[in-house]
C-alpha cells in the first residue's frame, strides 16, 4: 500500500465552556488508506464527532499531527483548508444539511460554484451525480419534497460531485429508517467499490457491518482496529 489518505498521530482535543473542560480526544493515532472503507463506532459522547471535525478539517486539534495525503495540515492556512475542504472531501451528514430552498439540482451543483466551475459543466456534472444516486427523476425537487432517503442521497451526490478522494459520513443513516438506511450502505459500498475511500461513523453495529475495516472510540480513545485485529490473528495461524 501507498501513503495514508490521511494519518493522524497522538490527536488531543479539549472543549472549554466557561471553567469546564472537557477532553474529547485523548491521543488518537490512526492511518486510513487508499480503497479503505472504514466504520468509527462509538457509544454518544466518545468523540467520533470531534473525531470527524478534525479528519473533515472542520475543527482543529490541540494536540499531535495530523497529515492529509502526506501533507502536515500544521502549514495549511484557511484558505488552503477552504480549498482542501472543498476538492479533496465530501461530507455527508446524519441531518443532510441541503440548502431548502434549492433544488436537489442545486444543492448538488453548490460546491462548483464555490471552486468555479462554468455553469453548463456544473449542470452536466450535477446531473451526473444524480444519475448514480438514482435521483435524476427528482433532481427538480426541493429537498422538502422528498424522502429522507433522497435527501440523504442527494447529499452524497453533492458530497461526491467534486470527486474527492475521501468522503466522511457522520451518522448518515440516524434519521433514516432501516429501509433507506440499508439502500445509503449500499450506495457507500458502490462508491467505495469504484476507489472513493470512506470513514464512516455509526453507533450502530449492523450499520458499521457494511464498512471492510471497524474501529471503536470509547471516551476519547481508540481501543479496537479490526486490521489489527486481523493481522494479529495471520501472525499466529503463520507461527
Ligand atoms: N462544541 C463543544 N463544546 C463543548 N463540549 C463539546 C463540544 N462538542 C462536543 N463536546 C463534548 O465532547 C464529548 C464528545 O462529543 P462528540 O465528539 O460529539 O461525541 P459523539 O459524536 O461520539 O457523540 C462529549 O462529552 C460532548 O459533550
Ligand atoms: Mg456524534
Amino acid at each position: 500500500m501507498d501513503k495514508p489518505v490521511i494519518s493522524l498521530r497522538n490527536i488531543w482535543k479539549t472543549y472549554s465552556t466557561g471553567s469546564i473542560e472537557l477532553t474529547a480526544l485523548k491521543g488518537i493515532t490512526l492511518d486510513v488508506y487508499a480503497g479503505e472503507f472504514a466504520a468509527i463506532m462509538g457509544p454518544s459522547g466518545s468523540g467520533k464527532s470531534t473525531l470527524m471535525h478534525i479528519i473533515g478539517c472542520l475543527d482543529q486539534k490541540d494536540e499531535g499531527e495530523y497529515f492529509f495525503k502526506g501533507n502536515n495540515i500544521r502549514d495549511l492556512n484557511q484558505n488552503d483548508l477552504a480549498l482542501l475542504r472543498n476538492q479533496e472531501i465530501g461530507f455527508v451528514f446524519q441531518s443532510f444539511n441541503l440548502l431548502p430552498k434549492l433544488t436537489l439540482l442545486e444543492n448538488v451543483a453548490l460546491p462548483m460554484v464555490y471552486a468555479a466551475v462554468n455553469r453548463k459543466d456544473r449542470t452536466s456534472r450535477a446531473v451526473h451525480a444524480l444519475q448514480i444516486v438514482g435521483l435524476e427523476p427528482w433532481m427538480q425537487h426541493k429537498p422538502n419534497e422528498v424522502s429522507g432517503g433522497q435527501k440523504q442521497r442527494a447529499a452524497i451526490a453533492r458530497a461526491m460531485v467534486m470527486q474527492p478522494v475521501l468522503l466522511i459520513a457522520d451518522e448518515p443513516t440516524g434519521n433514516l429508517d432501516s429501509r433507506s438506511s440499508r439502500d445509503i450502505m449500499q450506495l457507500f459500498q458502490e462508491l467505495n467499490r469504484s476507489g472513493t475511500t470512506i470513514v464512516l461513523i455509526t453507533h450502530e453495529a449492523d450499520i458499521a457491518s457494511y464498512a471492510k475495516r471497524k474501529l471503536q472510540v470509547v471516551d476519547g480513545q481508540l481501543v479496537f482496529d479490526s486490521t489489527l485485529h486481523k493481522s494479529g490473528d495471520q501472525e499466529q495461524s503463520a507461527g
